[in-house]
């Protein structure tokens, strides 16, 4: 079955169709800048644009990097406010002509990572976190998700954890690996005192240098880094859009 994914970030939007048996894309990704402000109208343009230059008619999995409960967004950490109680899911079936699921971008790419990546055949409590411009977090019990966790707004030091741990904090604050790698284990130790997971997945664009600062991380459970990388999202986003075809 093919479906076409696309992934919204705070800087880029990119899709390809997928074939969602085989967890492949299946044409070059194709990726558009997202427009500031990252008004609603302006990102379903875009989305549109995508899915016009695969000439696609069919089904879309969509990501979006907030809280989203039946197509509609409840938070906007890194995006417009003004999608705040905004169904997205109905704009962009309106945009482009197409059955749309929209989901939360950790949310698609934990379920990518748990079929055919780093938490393939896991049972247990998986935790799939993906750092960026914020910290995305997927929970997996026996690889059934609990969407829309957003642990990366948990209160550390009185800051949202995101705000002190997220790679976006270690590029503009220039933090060596060690000084990072400090605040994330904060992060972790936090995340093993209330699940005391089985299996950590650290994902997000950071996750291909991870030899650099996994070894400094300290876990009780284990830590791996995510194994399908940029394309998580939007193949992530493509097998959760199955439940339109259903
Ligand atoms: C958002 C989450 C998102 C994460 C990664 C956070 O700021 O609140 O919904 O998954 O960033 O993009």
């Amino acid at each position: 079955m093919e479906i076409l994914g696309i992934d919204i970030g705070g800087s880029g939007i990119k899709g390809a169709p997928v074939d969602v048996e085989k967890g492949m894309m299946l044409a070059e990704r194709q990726r558009l800048d997202t427009p500031q402000p990252s008004v609603p109208e302006a990102v379903g343009d875009v989305v549109a644009e995508i899915a016009r230059l695969f000439n696609w008619q069919g089904p879309i999995g969509c990501t979006f990097p907030a809280v989203i409960k039946h197509g509609v967004a409840y938070s906007a950490a890194n995006v417009d406010q003004s999608w705040i109680g905004f169904n997205g899911q109905q704009l962009f079936e309106q945009k482009t002509g197409c059955p749309v699921l929209l989901l939360n971008d950790a949310d698609a790419a934990g379920i990518a990572e748990m079929e055919f990546g780093a938490g393939r055949g896991q049972p247990g409590v998986v935790i799939m976190l993906t750092f960026g411009t914020g910290i995305g977090s997927a929970i997996f019990v026996d690889g059934r998700l609990v969407p829309n966790t957003e642990f990366g707004h948990m209160e550390i030091r009185g800051k949202d954890a995101e705000d002190r741990a997220a790679d976006r904090i270690r590029t503009e604050k220039d933090l060596s690996w060690e000084k990072w790698a400090g605040r994330v284990n904060e992060f972790l130790e936090r995340m093993e005192m209330l699940f005391s997971p089985d299996l950590f997945i650290f994902g997000g664009g950071v996750s291909k240098k991870h030899e650099k600062f996994l070894p400094l991380l300290r876990t009780q459970a284990k830590i791996v880094p995510a194994q399908m990388l940029n394309e998580a999202g939007i193949i992530g986003a493509a097998m959760a859009a199955k439940s339109l075809v259903r």
